[in-house]
Order: structure tokens, then sequence, then C-alpha cells
């Protein structure tokens, strides 16, 4: 599994992508007003530090301008991922896009459908929003088994399923255990994912009978 981290935080980017963990990067609009930079150049920083898919949305909602945004964005790096919402133009641009040899994440996906259709369009992933399921009572993790019960079925179907909208580390393991490709996590989720009160007490019980031992292990 894939672990992306879900932030335009080129501070937070940076601390995580040291644990050698951080396989890609997502952002959005929202990411990217939150970190009050300018969207090319934090795109560019994010590039440098991630050699992985780093996605990068339009902000158009028509084709012809998507696709302008998408050219605009494709060439700030090689390891951009362009983004487009799943609307009808968003699936066309996709389409176009992929046959010219660029990545593309389909985002905004609520619906077994979508996923097919950004699937048939050539994405190379396609984002269901899981946490937004939750938030209206809906299962968000039963779209993300359904999606990948139907793309084994098809396995000339090569788009990813990117978990998207995680909200706490259970979705992770859930998203795991079911097999989808990708998980993009906030840096909070992220950094929760290597916690355990347990390991905690054990290290500390641990270093305590160490230290009575008197040795240490360079000083030989
Ligand atoms: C994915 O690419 C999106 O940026 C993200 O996961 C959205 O999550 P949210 O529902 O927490 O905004």
């Amino acid at each position: 599994m894939k672990f992306f981290v879900d932030t335009a935080d080129i501070a937070e980017i940076r601390d995580l992508a040291e644990t050698g963990l951080v396989d890609g990067v997502t952002t959005n609009p929202s990411l990217v007003a939150k970190s009050g930079r300018k969207f090319t150049e934090v795109l560019a920083e994010i590039c440098e530090v991630v050699p992985g898919p780093v996605s990068a949305e339009v902000a158009a909602t028509d084709f012809a301008t998507m696709m302008k945004e998408a050219w605009r964005l494709a060439r700030i790096a090689d390891n951009i991922t362009v983004k487009v919402p799943l609307t009808r133009d968003g699936l066309k641009a996709c389409r176009a896009l992929t046959k010219d040899g660029i990545k593309v994440n389909v985002t905004l996906c609520f619906s077994p459908a979508q996923a097919i259709l950004a699937a048939k369009a050539g994405a190379t992933f396609v984002s269901p929003f899981i946490g937004r399921l939750d938030d209206v009572s809906i299962d968000g993790m039963a779209l993300i088994a359904d999606i990948c019960a139907i793309f084994r079925r098809y396995p000339a179907f090569t788009t990813e399923v990117l978990v998207a909208s995680v909200r706490h580390p259970r979705h992770v393991v859930e998203a795991a255990k079911i097999g989808a490709h990708v998980v993009t996590v906030p840096p909070k989720v992220l950094r929760q994912l290597f916690d355990h009160p347990l390991t905690d007490k054990g290290l500390a019980a641990f270093l305590a009978d160490w230290k009575k031992t008197g040795q240490s292990i360079l000083g030989d």
C-alpha cells in the first residue's frame, strides 16, 4: 500500500518525508488556501522534496480551460499528477490528458459508478472521499470495498484506488485490509499511525532495565 500525505504545508511534508514512508502528496484548493502560498511555487517545492506523484488540482470546470490549466500544472515538474473533478468535463479532460501521457487523479468520487467511469477514462488514480461519506452517515469504507471488487474483475483497468478524506488510523487499516492501492492521509493521521501506548510503555521498561546493566553498546 502506498502512503501519500494530504497537505500543501511544505514544512509538514519535509518532516514526514524524512521517515522515508511518504510515496506521494495530494493537494486540493482548500489545502493550498490554508498554506497561504502561491500555488505554483509551493507545488514546485513539494515536487523537489517528494519524488513520487504530487497531485495538483485544476480550478476550472469547463473542458477547454481545464486542459490549459492541466498543461500549466504538468509543466511544473515531471512528478505532477493533474487532479480533475469527477464531472463530465473532468472525465473528458482525463481521457485527453491520459492520451497525452499526463498522469491524472480523478477527485471527488462518491459512488462505484463514478469510479468505473474514471477507470474507463484512463485515470491513473481515482479518489473516493470516505470521510465525507461517513460525515453524512454513509459507510465510506463500503465504497472502497465495492470499487476494489469491481476493479479486480477487470484486469484491463489500470486505475489505482486512492483512498481520500481519511480521518483516523482505522480508515487506513480497513483500506489496507480491502487491498486499496493508495491512501492519502493528513499529517496528523500519518503521525498517529506510529503511536501505541504499549510501545511507549514497553520501550520505557526496556530502557530502565538496560540502564541497570551499566553497559553501553558503543562503549566496548
Ligand atoms: C484528497 O485528495 C483530498 O485532498 C482530501 O483527502 C480531502 O479530504 P477532506 O474531506 O478531509 O477535505
